[in-house]
């Protein structure tokens, strides 16, 4: 039996015990209304750990104020189950409350991989991120956290900070998991309506549009992101937020685009926003 903890002394008497009987901590840190996706991290955790913690957790400090922090789906019970058949030992759920004190001012900034992409178009939501995880890893104290490349820039910020802030965990990147049409598996996919899904994989073929120009000799990053976005515009029915051709590592412009790289986008498709992104070694031809 999976069970829920509510309360940060809860959660660390729990992996205490854990640490005393010689096991090694995973945690899997998330928003829930978890998925295939979240599972992929959890199996992970659950085969190299001999505990593991799913934190559930929508953070009201990374969503911007005409963000979906409201409707955001909030599913307790069925995450807890989830977490269950993954075999994960506990599952962190605690209240806003418990989590930030009221007069709480202090804050985690990484002030350079999160200027582009998503940091620039949600202003204060990496702060959000950072602080949070770095208050998980603080009340959790895992030994190795999981994180999914499907959201890149919040994996490269987040192992950014724990080797700048020397945090004694191991990040553990984890590939996207995707429908069997290809498009990323999300917990804001629920949003969309038939339509809109069909609408969407056009993310997802923008993408590989862009990594077969690349792969055809294409070294601009503005030809690049031009490609994709003829794909994702020519479906009519989204609108782009974003397209960035960047250094894998620094996020900053490779140009001649060169090494790795990573194409990111997010659009939106009515209110939704979806994010995707593929990294491409530039000089390979597989
Ligand atoms: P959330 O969106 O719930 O995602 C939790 C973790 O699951 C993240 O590391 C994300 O990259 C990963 N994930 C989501 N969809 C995935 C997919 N299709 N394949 C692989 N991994 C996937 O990201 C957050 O929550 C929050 O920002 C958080 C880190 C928990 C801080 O609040």
């Amino acid at each position: 039996m999976t069970d829920v903890a509510t309360t940060k002394q809860e959660i660390r008497s729990r992996v205490a015990a854990a640490r005393s009987a010689g096991r090694s901590v995973g945690l899997v840190p998330t928003m829930g209304a978890l998925h295939v996706g979240h599972r992929a991290l959890l199996d992970r955790s659950v085969a190299e750990n001999g505990f593991t913690v799913c934190s559930v957790f929508v953070n009201p400090t990374q969503f911007g104020p005409s963000e979906d922090f409201e409707r955001y789906p909030r599913q307790l019970e069925q995450d807890r189950l989830l977490c269950e058949a993954a075999g994960a030992d506990v599952v962190f759920a605690p209240s806003p409350q418990e989590m930030y004190a009221s007069d709480h001012t202090t804050w985690v900034n990484e002030e350079r991989l999160t200027e582009g992409m998503c940091g620039a178009r949600r202003p204060g939501h990496f702060r959000g991120v950072t602080t949070v995880c770095m208050k998980l890893f603080h009340v959790v104290v895992p030994d190795r956290a999981y994180f999914g490349c499907k959201d890149y820039q919040q994996l490269k910020v987040i192992q950014r900070m724990v080797r700048d802030l020397d945090l004694p965990l191991e990040i553990v990147p984890v590939e996207t998991v995707r429908d069997a049409d290809g498009l990323a598996v999300s917990s804001r996919n629920q949003y969309l309506s038939a339509d809109d899904r069909v609408a969407s994989l056009a993310l997802r073929r923008g993408l590989l549009a862009g990594r077969e120009a690349v792969r055809g000799g294409e070294r601009s990053a503005r030809a690049v992101a031009e490609t994709v976005r003829g794909e994702i515009v020519g479906q009519g029915r989204l609108q782009v937020d974003y397209i960035e051709v960047v250094d894998a590592e620094t996020l900053e412009p490779s140009a001649p685009l060169s090494g790795r790289v990573v194409v990111a986008a997010a659009v939106y498709c009515g209110d939704t926003r979806l994010i995707d992104n593929i990294v491409i070694d530039v000089e390979s031809k597989e």
